[in-house]
């Protein structure tokens, strides 16, 4: 089974209680690394996870059979959190959010995800959704793919990438494979341009077109507003990030919740991994996380 090291547990596990009871929510159960170390922590807690991604969701189930007592699964997007969690028992005290890919995704070649690997363009966390790379890539504008380029991947080439992909796109048809993006990006930037751009020179733009393909920002930003209203009071709000589209966004809703008098941000500058944990798994690098504690005021430390 292809695995996924959890990344930050210690510090996630920090923020919830042993003691804690009811229902916890893991939004992006992946392979079930976060959800068993909670259920191993407090013997008194329920897990409800969810994934948009069936394959993830069948691997979790498995690993986690032992906790069936306390585990359910819920195969869904969190954008709809409001609508998911609507069969528990009672409200959710913690949220968490571990966004972005898991290493099944990552490292699957026919998931597309991969610029080191040669498979479809597909990138799709979920079956159900409609549109895959394929289509960005080969029924976009030059102005459409630039923008997605800017926005979701903060590529400074962003515009020459777009028009060249474009181009190859009308003279020698549609871009069929991860690997002939990446031959096609490699040969519109020149070659000191890719020698100075650090890292893999189709990077940016795969990290792009997977959020447009996935739609990842407008569904944080949508799950985000429904658990300020769906949570418990009190309820821990954990996200971990990866990037700083997605960083901003929880930085952002945390700062309009302490405003809008909804609790506290238990982290005022986001955690980031040990030096420890980057070089045993360095996918952990470029992780933040940030924690919100949503409680009217005087509350107990610990109320479910
Ligand atoms: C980084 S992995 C989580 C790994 C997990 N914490 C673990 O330890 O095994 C992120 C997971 O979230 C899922 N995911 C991402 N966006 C989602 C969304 N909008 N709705 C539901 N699941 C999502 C992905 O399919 C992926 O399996």
């Amino acid at each position: 089974m292809t695995e996924h090291v959890p990344v930050m547990i210690t510090e996630v596990l920090e923020h919830v209680p042993e003691e804690l009871r009811g229902w916890a929510v893991d939004a992006t159960l992946g392979l079930g690394g976060y959800s068993e170390a909670l259920l191993v922590k407090c013997p008194l807690l329920s897990v409800l996870g969810i994934d948009q991604d069936p394959q993830a969701l069948r691997l979790a189930q498995e690993r986690l059979a032992p906790f069936s007592s306390r585990f359910r699964a819920l195969e869904g997007n969190f954008r709809q959190i409001s609508a998911l969690v609507a069969s528990l028992p009672e409200k959710f005290s913690v949220i968490l959010f571990d966004l972005g890919l898991s290493n099944l995704q990552l490292t699957e070649r026919e998931r597309g995800f991969s610029f080191n690997e040669d498979g479809p363009l597909d990138m799709r966390m979920s079956p159900l959704l409609r549109k895959s790379a394929y289509h960005w890539i080969n029924n976009s504008s030059p102005q459409e793919l630039s923008e997605i380029f800017r926005l979701y991947g903060e590529e400074r080439y962003a515009w020459p990438l777009a028009k060249g992909i474009v181009r190859h796109v009308f003279q020698k048809g549609p871009i069929e494979t991860t690997g002939a993006l990446v031959s096609v990006v490699r040969s519109i930037l020149p070659a000191p341009i890719q020698r100075k751009m650090g890292g893999h020179p189709a990077r940016r733009i795969f990290q792009a077109l997977r959020i447009a393909v996935n739609d990842e920002i407008a569904a944080l930003e949508e799950a985000l507003d429904a658990v300020a209203k769906i949570g418990a009071d009190p309820c821990r709000v954990i996200v971990v990030s990866y990037h700083s589209l997605e960083d901003r966004v929880v930085k952002h809703r945390f700062r309009s919740w302490k405003q809008e008098g909804l609790g506290r941000e238990l982290t005022r500058k986001p955690l980031i991994p040990t030096e420890a944990e980057i070089e045993g798994n360095y996918k952990a690098r470029s992780a933040k996380l940030r924690v919100f504690r949503l409680e009217t005021e005087g509350e107990g430390e610990y109320g479910n």
